[in-house]
């Protein structure tokens, strides 16, 4: 049998790739600081793993989960939504769960018969496993290019009504991985009226609403009430939670959620029970992300200053644990990304996450105090 043609061309999963080089680097004997992987190594939320705990002490016999989602789960899900967004959502047929949004992410295109020729649209600079998700099931897409001058966000306005007629699926990332922009309500209203005018579905991917320092970021859930979307949440971020598998689909569709349901029941996606109950501490708890933001805020600013007394340019910065940054005198991100490897610092280039990127780099702070205060100091060094 042939491959995949995808796997034919011996493809990397590009995020890996730079964390990959950190740790050869550290087996080599460096003294490297890896803040290439956003994956918090702080604490999870104390009340999860209490509850977990008890759950799986609980447990004389073991059961299969229901790949939908346990019902306390997914009535925190709903909980959780009407609280921060004054909306009713009904758990046994808007909601499902999600081992993380990863997967569901991943697997969202074979939701539809791409028999047509309608491609999945996604920003030419994002999260790399919308592409990797087309490219496997064999759907076709296109790249919608970003800058700094749109707000790293696709312009809805330049793409023709032919163009949006091609449209199935729309990847919106928002606070945005890696450059941390946030698309505002009027940007996703906007996209809803496309997406009713030309019949494609909106999959919202906001994974890092949670983390933020001003005001919180708009919400698909904040627009106007649309059946045309998906929307992905993770507790991945929120509750420090990426080893739990915790996230949950959400959508006013009625008729995607139970074909999802149907579609991800033969897959064995289901999070362990015991973990669904610990999860919900999560979703009925806001308090916890806001006490996370605090320390984060703190790091940022000393890899801020750090950053600006070089030169670099840093964008955005008010969501996400991520610095989106470039240099006015150096153009590729290698070349950045070789600066800092003189300082045995590793990030991930910016042309990691598509064609847009390059120029810049992204480094994660969701690493220790002692760490950021050490990365910031070798950033002094940096002869630029
Ligand atoms: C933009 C974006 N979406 C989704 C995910 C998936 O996270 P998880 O599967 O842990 O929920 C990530 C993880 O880094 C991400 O950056």
């Amino acid at each position: 049998m042939k491959l995949n043609p995808y796997l034919s061309q011996q493809r990397e999963y590009l995020l890996f790739v730079y964390d990959e080089k950190a740790k050869q680097m550290k087996a080599a004997g460096v003294d490297v600081i890896n803040l290439t992987i956003g994956d918090p190594l702080d604490e999870t939320f104390p009340k999860v793993r209490e509850k977990t705990l008890e759950a799986l002490q609980g447990m004389r016999s073991s059961a299969y989960p229901k790949s939908r989602g346990e019902t306390n789960y997914l009535n925190s899900v709903a909980g959780w939504i009407k609280r921060n967004h004054n909306l009713d959502f009904n758990p046994a047929t808007e909601i499902l769960s999600c081992n993380g949004s990863k997967e569901a992410i991943f697997h969202a295109a074979m939701l539809f018969d791409w028999s047509d020729g309608k491609e999945i649209f996604i920003p030419s600079l994002s999260y790399p496993v919308y592409e990797a998700s087309a490219s496997l099931h064999g759907v076709p897409y296109r790249y919608l290019p970003l800058s700094e001058e749109t707000n790293f966000f696709p312009d809805l306005e330049a793409i023709s009504d032919k163009d949006w007629q091609k449209c199935g699926m729309f990847w919106i990332n928002s606070p945005h991985n890696p450059t941390t922009a946030i698309a505002d309500v009027a940007y996703f209203n906007k996209l809803i009226d496309l997406a009713e005018k030309h019949d494609f579905i909106i999959c919202a991917d906001e994974c890092y609403n949670d983390i933020y320092y001003k005001e919180r970021p708009p919400s698909i859930l904040d627009a106007k009430n649309s059946d045309k979307w998906l929307l992905f949440r993770s507790l991945s971020k929120r509750s420090h939670m990426t080893g739990y598998r915790c996230g949950a689909i959400i959508s006013r569709n009625k008729t995607l959620i139970s074909a999802l349901a149907r579609m991800r029941a033969p897959m064995g996606q289901g999070t362990p029970s015991f973990i669904q109950t610990g999860a919900v501490e999560a979703w009925n708890d806001d308090r916890h992300p806001m006490e996370f933001a605090k320390y984060y805020k703190e790091r940022q600013d000393i890899l801020r200053a750090a950053l600006e007394s070089k030169g670099f340019k840093i964008f955005g910065g008010d969501a996400s644990f991520y610095l989106w940054f470039s240099h006015p005198k150096i153009k590729k991100s290698e070349e950045i990304l070789e600066l800092f490897l003189e300082q045995g610092i590793v990030m991930t280039p910016g042309s990691a996450f598509g064609p847009d990127g390059e120029g810049f780099v992204r480094l994660v702070f969701c690493v220790t105090d002692e760490v950021c205060r050490k990365t910031a100091e070798r950033i002094r060094n940096i002869k630029c």
